[in-house]
């Protein structure tokens, strides 16, 4: 009889980890999950702080997906905030390339990372070639990516470079959503700032191909880029509300979010040729298509 394929998923309680779970599962996979505070059956408790996990299934584990880390837009970013960020991402990571040794079937490796890891301000489309940025996030992307980097010489393994997710069970897209179903929808800042954006379902099958296929490299996972009054228009147009209000000055959204305000006031735009050119295919490419997709559920 065939072995189950089995799947490990580091924070897979969060946003993107529980659609990945229904996915796999689908795909009749057995998943576990590291959790720090597992209670659920199938989750595994870790915590890669003090570097203590339940080995128990170890041995049945042929790929690790690595989602953990302390939420990027949750919080004001303080020195100790920022210093979080950076730890529950490059600690796990490094702990989890530790325990690799402990999988003997380990055949292959998603590491999550950002595509805010490029220098801002140069009018381009980035590809996975150009160069990190000096920014506080770039340089968390850095070293995130070095970390993913141990896994060299382990198993095959793909880092994934996730745009906003655009879900209806959390993110950046419930966010949105707020001040639009108050009636209060309005471009942020100058509102032509891009955005790169991912249906969640779109990036759940990328992980899937890259692991079909074997994918080695880092790849952008970015479904396409719109400007945020594009995005905002959008939202309002789907929930049936106004959109006439001018728009929130950058200035205000500073005072506000502080350095966290670039999550909505950066201009990026990122190109997804590299994994087209693999022959992955999304079904969710345009943002009203997405949008369409979201709000009819
Ligand atoms: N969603 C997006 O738009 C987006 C965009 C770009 C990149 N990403 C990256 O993709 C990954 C998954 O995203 P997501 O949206 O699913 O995130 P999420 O909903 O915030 O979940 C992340 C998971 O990480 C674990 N975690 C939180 N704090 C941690 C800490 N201090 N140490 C270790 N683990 C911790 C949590 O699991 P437990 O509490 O169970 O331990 C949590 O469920 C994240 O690393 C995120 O930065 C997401």
């Amino acid at each position: 009889m065939e072995e189950t394929k089995t799947v490990l998923i580091a924070g897979g309680s969060g946003l993107i980890g529980k659609q990945l779970t229904k996915v796999f599962k689908e795909r009749g996979y057995r998943v576990y999950k590291l959790s720090r505070n597992a209670r659920k059956q199938g989750h595994i408790q870790w915590d890669p702080k003090t570097k203590q996990v339940d080995e128990k299934y170890f041995s049945r584990i042929h790929v690790l997906i690595n989602l953990a880390g302390a939420n990027i837009g949750d919080k004001n970013w303080s020195a100790s905030r920022k210093q979080e960020l950076i730890d529950s991402r490059v600690q796990s990571t490094e702990f989890l390339s530790e325990l690799a040794a402990k999988m003997p079937k380990l055949s292959y490796y998603v590491g999550a990372s950002g595509v805010n890891c490029y220098e801002l301000g140069q009018n381009k489309v980035f590809q996975e070639t150009d160069e990190y940025g000096t920014d506080f996030l770039s340089t968390l992307v850095h070293d995130w990516e070095k970390a993913h980097d141990r896994f060299e010489g382990i198993c095959p393994y793909m880092k994934l470079r996730i745009a906003m997710v655009l879900s209806n069970r959390g993110g950046s897209l419930t966010a949105m959503k707020r001040p639009v179903f108050f009636g209060l929808g309005s471009p942020l800042g100058s509102g032509n700032q891009y955005h790169p954006w991912i249906h969640i379902d779109d990036l759940c099958r990328m992980i899937v191909f890259g692991i079909d296929q074997q994918l080695e490299g880092t790849f952008n996972a970015v479904a396409d880029c719109d400007t945020n009054r594009t995005m905002m228009k959008g939202i309002a147009k789907y929930m049936h509300r106004p959109f006439f209000l001018p728009p929130v000055p950058s200035g205000i959204l500073k005072f506000i979010l502080g350095e966290r305000s670039m999550l909505v006031l950066s201009d990026l735009r990122v190109s997804n040729d590299k994994i087209k050119n693999t022959g992955f295919e999304f079904k969710l490419d345009k943002l009203n298509k997405a949008l369409k997709a979201l709000f009819a559920k």
